[in-house]
């Protein structure tokens, strides 16, 4: 198996769902972790579960550059490295057609994740290690559409396009840059989506959820946070501008 001991990683929205499990997998495979988010409380816990000796955090908004740029210095303060960057904070915006989608919170869902993963390359590509790996969080619906999500999946495609540039442009560096590209995954984000799309019950709404994927359920945090730690790992190391899809077969 391929190894992360002894690397530094920095998460976006590590304080919870899928880059928490993230955390946690690569704490517990000899990683040292740096979570960002806003979210100050979740972070505080989140750094409390994962110890002091393996774990640090900062409150910061990926759509600020002063805040990134102070998240990744208190990162390499602390830690003296960087090997991998999990470029993993999100919102999912409205649940609405375009025509009733509001402009403000497009603006803001593209804020978030596209000029948010900008930033964060930005601030990180000069101090990543040779060998060094980023995984930028997109979606399926950064490789397909579906109605109602119109910010969401113009945000998730976007992210395709500065992971195939950065890829190019690290790549004299021996660094890597890929996405991956979940589908349906449960944590109250998703749920909350699911709830508001489909106007059904919570259970109702995540059966017919499981009904659209072809595996025939939604993927764990856990699960994805695996795939993270593959294109974090020497066992993906000729792998680089990939979108890698894991989510049970919804873009077959
Ligand atoms: N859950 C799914 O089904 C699913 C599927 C595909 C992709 N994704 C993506 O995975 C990522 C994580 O989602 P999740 O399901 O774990 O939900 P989540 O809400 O637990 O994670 C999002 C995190 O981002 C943080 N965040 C939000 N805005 C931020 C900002 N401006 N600056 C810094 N941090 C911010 C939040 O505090 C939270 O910790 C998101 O990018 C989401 O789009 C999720």
């Amino acid at each position: 198996m391929g190894s992360v001991d002894g690397r530094v990683a920095l998460i976006t929205g590590g304080e919870s769902g899928i880059g928490l499990a993230t955390a946690r997998l690569l704490v517990e495979r000899g990683a040292h972790v740096h979570l960002v988010g806003v979210d100050h409380e979740a972070l505080r816990a989140a750094g409390k579960e994962l110890g002091p000796e393996r774990s640090a955090v900062s409150v910061a908004d990926v759509t600020s550059a002063a805040q990134v740029r102070a998240a990744v210095g208190e990162a390499l303060d602390r830690f003296g490295r960087l090997d991998v960057v999990f470029s993993n904070a999100g919102i999912a915006g409205d649940i609405a057609g375009i025509e009733d989608y509001s402009e403000d919170v497009f603006r803001r869902v593209l804020d978030v994740h596209v000029v948010g993963t900008f930033l964060l390359l930005k601030h990180t590509l000069p101090h990543l290690s040779r060998g060094g790996s980023v995984i930028i969080n997109s979606s399926v619906v950064g490789l397909t559409g579906e109605p109602a999500i119109s910010g969401y999946a113009a945000a998730k495609h976007a992210q395709v396009g500065l992971m195939r540039v950065a890829a190019l442009e690290v790549a004299a560096r021996g660094i890597r840059v890929n996405s991956i590209h979940p589908g349906p995954t449960d944590t109250p984000f998703q749920r909350a989506v699911e709830t508001a799309a489909t106007g059904l019950s919570e259970v109702k709404a995540f059966e017919a959820f499981n009904s659209m994927i072809p595996l025939g359920r939604h993927a764990t945090p856990e699960e994805i946070a695996r795939t993270v730690f593959y294109l974090a790992s020497d066992d993906s190391e000729f792998t680089t501008g990939a979108t890698l899809a894991v989510d049970g077969g919804m873009t077959i």
